[in-house]
């Protein structure tokens, strides 16, 4: 059993190790530097199709909405495409405008989760145009699609979804380059920028994998809390929600993960001299920095403990936090990327140091295929 993990203790810890070769491995064939362009195998929406769209639809439950969210910013920046992220599991059951001139991308690990399946499927009767974004090659998902695109993360085991995540984001990423170039608001120098910074991502993530140390010694200062807040603006809001899900997933702690500047409307009262406040705050976008070193005073004005996701060379935040865990300086559509992986590896601590079975949390499933 351990020679199938790798010689790691559990499948969730192989995965979010094996995440430098996962995202390399979406990445590869894929990215075409020199003409400032992005390939994807059998791609079969025209020139004409891709300026006609109005609206992008993204259709996701769970890790894979988050990964949405994430694409939101992406797209919206790179393409100029208004996206809107829905959680399948209720689009389905409303009545919602859709129309030809819209994308509809379900993202989904398993391609086969039946509220995602079922959301995709009203959008295509819609007449929306079909994408899929799936790990799972011949998955419901990809036989329903008009197109996929494909993780290439490998098979992952653990119910957490880890490395499934951050290939999420990188595909998006590179499908945003890819609308963004043949819409006409990149430019090649912007889009072989833009890939440029891809390529760099696989040796971020090998680096960022080294605060293993800082984030155990963080989650054993932290395994009995009751609750946990996570604080993230603009594109780092998205990383927020997927590292209070992981922690909840797996540790059983009650964890909100929470946009920064929506703290005055409700969280800031949870807070208190026991309260863990874990605030993303790498440098990138430089409006979202500034914004949410604000909350760490205001956190740190109420006696909650701050552990700060920072960028390595931010010795302004180390000042003002109680833990600090440094990750490499990515520009800020990439660096959810990179800020997602400490927060996997807390979660993951903090479910071990507990004694709980991280592969196999109670009461979820891999893969959900009933409504
Ligand atoms: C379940 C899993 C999650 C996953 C979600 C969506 O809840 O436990 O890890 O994010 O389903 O799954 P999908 O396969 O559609 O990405």
């Amino acid at each position: 059993m351990m020679a199938e993990k790798g010689g790691h203790k559990h499948f969730m810890h192989k995965e979010i190790w094996e995440q430098p070769r996962a995202v390399a491995d979406t990445l590869r064939g894929r990215m075409l530097l020199s003409e400032g362009d992005v390939h994807f195998e059998g791609w079969n929406l025209s020139a004409e199709k891709v300026r006609s769209l109005t609206k992008i639809t993204i259709l996701a439950c769970g890790t894979s909405w988050h990964s949405g969210v994430a694409g939101k910013h992406m797209i919206e920046s790179l393409a100029r495409l208004p996206v809107e992220v829905e959680l399948a599991s209720e689009f389905r059951y409303r009545d919602p405008i859709v129309d030809g001139t819209h994308l509809a991308i379900a993202i989904s690990q398993s391609g086969e989760t039946a509220d995602t399946l079922a959301a995709f499927k009203e959008a295509k009767a819609r007449g929306a145009t079909a994408m899929a974004i799936c790990n799972v090659i011949g998955s419901a998902m990809t036989r329903e699609a008009d197109f996929s695109v494909l993780t290439n993360a490998g098979p992952e085991i653990g119910v957490a979804s880890t490395k499934a995540f951050t290939t999420q984001l990188v595909a998006l990423f590179l499908l945003a380059v890819k609308l963004g170039r043949m819409r006409g608001t990149l430019s090649v120098p912007a889009a072989q920028e833009h890939l440029t910074q891809l390529t760099k991502v696989p040796k971020m993530i090998e680096d960022v994998l080294k605060c293993e140390p800082a984030v155990t010694r963080v989650s054993r200062e932290y395994m009995d809390s009751q609750d946990f807040l996570f604080l993230g603006r603009g594109p780092m809001h998205p990383v927020a929600l997927e590292g209070a899900l992981k922690l909840k997933e797996i540790s059983y702690i009650h964890a909100e993960g929470y946009a920064g500047g929506e703290m005055k409307h409700g969280p800031i009262a949870l807070i208190d001299e026991k309260m863990p406040v874990v605030v993303i705050a790498p440098k990138q976008p430089h409006v979202a920095y500034e914004k949410i070193i604000g909350n760490i005073e205001e956190v740190r004005a109420r006696g909650g403990k701050v552990i700060a996701i920072i960028d390595e060379d931010d010795e302004h935040v180390a000042t003002l936090a109680d833990q600090v865990i440094r990750i490499p300086a990515a520009c800020a559509l990439l660096a959810p990327v990179v800020a997602t992986i400490p927060l996997q590896l807390l979660a993951y601590h903090v479910a071990d140091l507990r004694g709980n079975d991280v592969d196999q949390p109670r009461n979820l499933a891999k893969s959900v295929t009933v409504e």
